[in-house]
């Protein structure tokens, strides 16, 4: 059995990674301040005697023994890291310190959980983990972009100085049950306001791409990368290359809702990025043939199950 600590463990991906590393018979610490998390995310794991849970920030040192640790501490929603964007930097910067100095300490193995937003608003489709990105460093992303940047360094460095073992994923964008419904990203917002009857509301011409991937598929790869070859430090993508516009979201959403929602168009807020999609060759050559099986509309309807719980 091994010790394993998830910070940001009863956020949205969080809750998911405890409960599989739980079912695989392992003894998990989950840490979380609450800022975007919540208790009840992860209560349904409180009966469990193998589980723990802890009310800590992760921008103050922590101390436990544990074998490993997957570093997922950092609001991950655009209006919930601008809400106090320097908190947002010292979460990523610092929290990445005081977890790298634990796994030095107690020579633990730890995985990043880092964020296609690494890329900024790339000039390159797909992204290849090759490339370097396109970040504005003083925008209002920046505080979550270069802090996940320097986060990534961080891990670099640890490695090379300090011989840590580290991971480094870099997750495109996810969605499943337990996302925050308020936390303005766009499967959230669409679903909550199909549910809602309201306007369905659209930034830009909704012609901008993304990928989607299921939580299910991504929960499966962070563990396959923390089990892979320990000369193989990432970082690697971990998303859905399946692209779809806005637009052919919302029509998606409406139609497995049954809605009657309409389209309504708003401008396109500073620097968001106008395609994203991950490149995952060196995932599935180096994570088994690690790839995302859940397609769009299977997610969906798991994820507008939950919201309608929300309601
Ligand atoms: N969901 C995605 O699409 C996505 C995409 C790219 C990267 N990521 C990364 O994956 C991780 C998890 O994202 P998520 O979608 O589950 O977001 P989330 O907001 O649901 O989870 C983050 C968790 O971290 C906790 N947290 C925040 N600041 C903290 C601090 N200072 N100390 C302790 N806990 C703190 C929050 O309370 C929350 O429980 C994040 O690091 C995020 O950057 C997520």
């Amino acid at each position: 059995m091994k010790r394993i600590l998830v910070t940001g463990g009863a956020g949205f991906v969080g809750s998911h990674l405890c409960e599989r590393l739980l079912n695989e018979g392992n003894d998990v610490i989950c840490l979380d301040n609450y800022f975007t998390g919540n208790k009840e995310n992860v209560v349904h794991l409180l009966d469990n005697p193998y589980f723990e849970l802890v009310r800590h920030d992760i921008t103050e040192p922590f101390y436990a023994e544990v074998d490993e640790i997957y570093n997922m501490a950092c609001p991950a929603s655009p209006v919930h890291y601008q809400y106090n964007p320097i908190k947002t930097i010292k979460t990523s910067v610092m929290g990445a310190i005081n977890t790298l100095g634990l796994a030095k300490r107690v020579k633990a193995k730890i995985l990043q959980a880092s964020t296609s937003e690494v890329y900024g608003d790339p000039t390159v489709h797909p992204q290849p983990e090759s490339y370097w990105g396109n970040v504005n460093p003083i925008g209002i992303r920046s505080c979550y972009d270069e802090g996940k940047r320097c986060a990534e360094t961080l891990f670099m460095d640890y490695h090379s100085q300090n011989d840590v073992a580290i991971k480094i994923i870099r997750i495109f964008n996810t969605y499943g049950p337990r996302m925050n419904p308020n936390d303005g990203r766009v499967v959230s917002n669409f679903i909550m306001q199909a549910l809602r009857g309201e306007d369905i509301t659209i930034f830009g011409d909704g012609k901008q791409t993304r990928s989607f991937q299921y939580v299910d598929d991504l929960v499966e790869g962070i563990i396959r990368m923390m089990n892979s070859d320990p000369k193989f430090l990432g970082p690697v993508n971990l998303g859905n290359p399946n692209e779809f516009t806005m637009l052919e979201l919302a029509e998606a959403v409406i139609r497995l809702t049954n809605s009657n929602s309409k389209l309504k168009f708003m401008p396109l807020p500073q620097d968001d990025p106008k395609q994203r999609q991950p490149d995952i060759n060196l995932a599935k050559e180096k994570l088994d043939g690690w790839q995302p099986n859940i397609q769009l509309e299977e997610g969906l309807l798991e994820t507008i199950k939950y919201f309608k719980t929300k309601i």
